[in-house]
């Protein structure tokens, strides 16, 4: 390709936007001499949680003692699985990881069969799953008892990106550094979003879905409305909506989160790249993003009026003139009710814009406050939780609680405390530090849409990348990766990486256990990394069967095992000693930790759900061959031999047919 088409067509993530001097992660970590929980064999002075594991202990025993607890089995009671490069997936002896719902399974409409060519049209992928599964939940159908069955219920999914060489017959069509054929361009759109699929479980066991009209497309042009604060600020007005009231679409959704209500939230991750400006001079709503040049795939070149919005230029005398103000219809948490398909998906701008992954939900409690928690996953961004004003109350609460509230972000102090500082206008501690750095927000929509900014005046700790949180179902505490940080320059760490290539995983327990306070103490979990890691002056405690890098999905079952998935690429991923991305399970009670999954060649292994009895698994499968070109899959998963890759849900179940673990 050009060097335009390499533009168009390379990596979407953000480019560095965070030029505050808050500490960073890395510092705060030095400063407090900490130590690693899970696999490490020295403890930070503050540690929580009265046990001190050890990976390498641990591993494959089941009778052993961890902290003073004599542990009867190990809760991960599996052979764990190889470091892999084949082109499959493969799960543990007694398992099996059966593909479902590939890209282009038809849902919706006319049902169009997925065409192995590729040559399906744009309307056609509007009634098709779209591409790059990622975050996503299983919504139990009401079929035995309340909402708790196992055998039928409503997968919900997102779909992160598009692999453009492999969604059209011959690639992308570009000429000029334009994109000229513009159901091209309407086919990526429609391969973004999130997919509702209503499945069942068959007599025989296996999974299918169901022509139903809860089946469901939402995609990057699906009309949404706009809730909270923000709606109908002056920086939402566009030439679509000039009340600043609805946007088009939601892009880049990457993890995601389920409501104590039964909803589903999108998260919009990497949405800047989509958009292009000419402009030399940036509004602080676009440069703190990073949205600059040309968009990622292109799509304001390509002829029509429709993909005039993805240009934020300045055009027009006024911002209801032009798409200014386009991106700042991005960047939010957006709710879905999968159980009403004529619903509107609602941006809920209370919750903040960034480079949302996904959101959490700490357990609710009738007349105590909603709480979820947040991260902005780009380089040397923050962690935030969001507290609703009003309190839980069971069948009646709803997605309002997700528009009144404080958005709180996260300062991790050297002496493993923490404090949650207050983005709201109102506090006196946030005038004080807006008035201290001489930035000026009108009002709490304005925050709210510059909401890496006043996290940077409220001085907030630079992390390395947070993506998925988990909360711990009997504890409470929080945990969350940080996938990786190449922008890291300053070496002399006691988690010596400058740049960190692995990541990690942070955990913290709210002080008295309050999710809805203000502070907290915090530890590290996992350092990942090879075997003797060098850059690891303490010795690197993982092992063959645990190695693993870049940690991205995270998840706890109803029993507190925590499930965590990679997200490695380029050479970590082609020449790293880790293989291809994985999912582990780890028990936090021992910190036994062990590879339960690895995924096909040049995929990520993304979203895990299950049904409510344990016995189904759903985990995604995610851009399958990395390096696609429209004559050379660098991978043929799942359909064999010479096909085209598809992202795909694999279902996991025991042989046995008993509870996974
Ligand atoms: Fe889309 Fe942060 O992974
Ligand atoms: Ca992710
Ligand atoms: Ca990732």
């Amino acid at each position: 390709m050009t060097k335009r088409d390499d533009i168009l067509f390379g990596n979407g993530d953000e480019p560095l936007s965070n030029l505050s001097t808050n500490p960073h992660i890395d510092e705060v970590i030095e400063l407090g001499r900490r130590r690693v929980v899970a696999g490490g064999a020295a403890m930070g002075v503050l540690a929580f949680f009265g046990v001190v594991p050890s990976v390498t202990q641990a591993a494959d025993s089941t009778a052993q003692r961890a902290g003073g607890f004599a542990l009867k089995r190990s809760r991960v009671p599996f052979s764990p699985v190889p470091v892999s490069r084949t082109d499959m997936v493969i799960v543990p002896e007694g398992y099996t990881a059966t593909p479902f719902i590939p890209w282009g399974t038809p849902i919706t409409g006319r049902y169009p069969a997925y065409l192995e060519d590729a040559s399906n049209s744009a309307a056609d992928q509007a009634d098709q799953l779209g591409m790059h599964h990622d975050g996503m939940h299983f919504f139990p159908i009401d079929t035995h008892k309340a909402g708790r069955s196992s055998d039928h219920g409503l997968l919900v999914l997102n779909h992160e990106y598009i692999d453009a060489p492999v969604l059209h017959p011959n690639g992308p069509t570009v000429s000029n550094g334009r994109r000229t054929v513009a159901d091209e361009v309407r086919k990526e759109i429609n391969a973004h979003g999130v997919s509702v699929v209503e499945i069942r479980r068959g007599a025989t066991g296996e999974w299918a879905v169901l022509p139903s009209s809860n089946n469901r497309r939402i995609t990057g042009a699906t009309p949404m409305s706009i809730a909270g604060p923000a709606r109908g600020h002056t920086l939402l007005k566009t030439r679509h909506s000039p009340d600043g009231t609805s946007a088009r679409g939601t892009l880049n959704n990457c993890a995601h989160g389920a409501t104590p209500w039964g909803t589903y939230l999108t998260c919009e991750e990497n949405w800047a790249g989509y958009f292009a400006t000419r402009d030399e001079e940036l509004p602080r709503e676009l440069s703190r993003y990073g949205v600059q040049g040309g968009g990622r795939y292109g799509w304001e070149t390509a002829p029509g009026e429709e993909f005039q919005r993805f240009d934020a230029t300045r055009r027009a005398e006024n911002a209801t003139g032009d798409y200014r103000n386009e991106p700042n219809t991005f960047g939010w948490v957006v709710e879905i009710d999968p159980f009403d398909p004529a619903s509107t998906p609602i941006k809920r701008t209370a919750l903040g814009r960034y480079a949302h992954e996904g959101v959490v939900f700490a357990p609710v409690k009738p007349g105590r406050p909603v709480v979820c928690y947040a991260g902005d996953d780009s380089q040397n961004e923050y962690i935030y939780k969001y507290v609703s004003r009003e309190a839980y109350r069971p069948k009646r609460s709803n997605g309002s609680l997700l528009d009144d509230g404080t958005l709180y972000v996260a300062r991790f102090n050297p002496d493993g405390t923490g404090n949650w500082l207050a983005l709201d206008i109102t506090d006196p501690s946030f005038q004080s530090a807006c008035a201290a750095a001489g930035v000026v927000f009108a009002d709490q929509g304005e925050v709210l849409i510059n909401t890496r900014l006043a996290a940077d005046v409220a001085g907030a700790t630079k992390m390395d990348r947070p993506e998925w949180g988990a909360v711990h179902p009997d504890t409470g505490e929080v945990y969350f990766t940080l996938t990786n940080n190449s922008s890291r320059t300053e070496a002399d760490k006691p988690n010596p990486r400058a740049p960190n290539p692995y990541g990690h995983i942070i955990r913290w327990r709210e002080s008295a256990r309050d999710h809805a306070g203000v502070t907290f103490n915090w530890d590290l979990y996992i350092l990942a990394g090879p075997e003797n890691d060098s850059s690891d002056p303490k010795g690197r405690p993982l092992e063959d069967h645990n190695i693993f890098a870049s940690p991205d999905g995270l998840w706890f079952d109803d029993e507190g095992r925590l499930w965590i998935q990679t997200d490695m690429s380029g050479s970590q991923l082609n020449a790293g000693p880790f293989g291809n991305n994985q999912m582990l399970v780890s028990d936090p009670a021992t910190g036994e930790t062990k590879r339960f999954l690895v995924g096909p060649r040049g995929a990520e292994v993304t979203g895990v759900t299950v049904t409510p009895d344990f016995r189904t698994m759903f985990v995604n499968i995610q851009h399958p061959g990395e390096g696609n070109t429209p004559t050379n899959f660098a991978s043929n998963w799942p359909d064999g031999a010479g096909r085209r890759p598809r992202s795909a849900t694999v279902v996991i179940t025991r042989n046995d047919s008993k509870r996974l673990m």
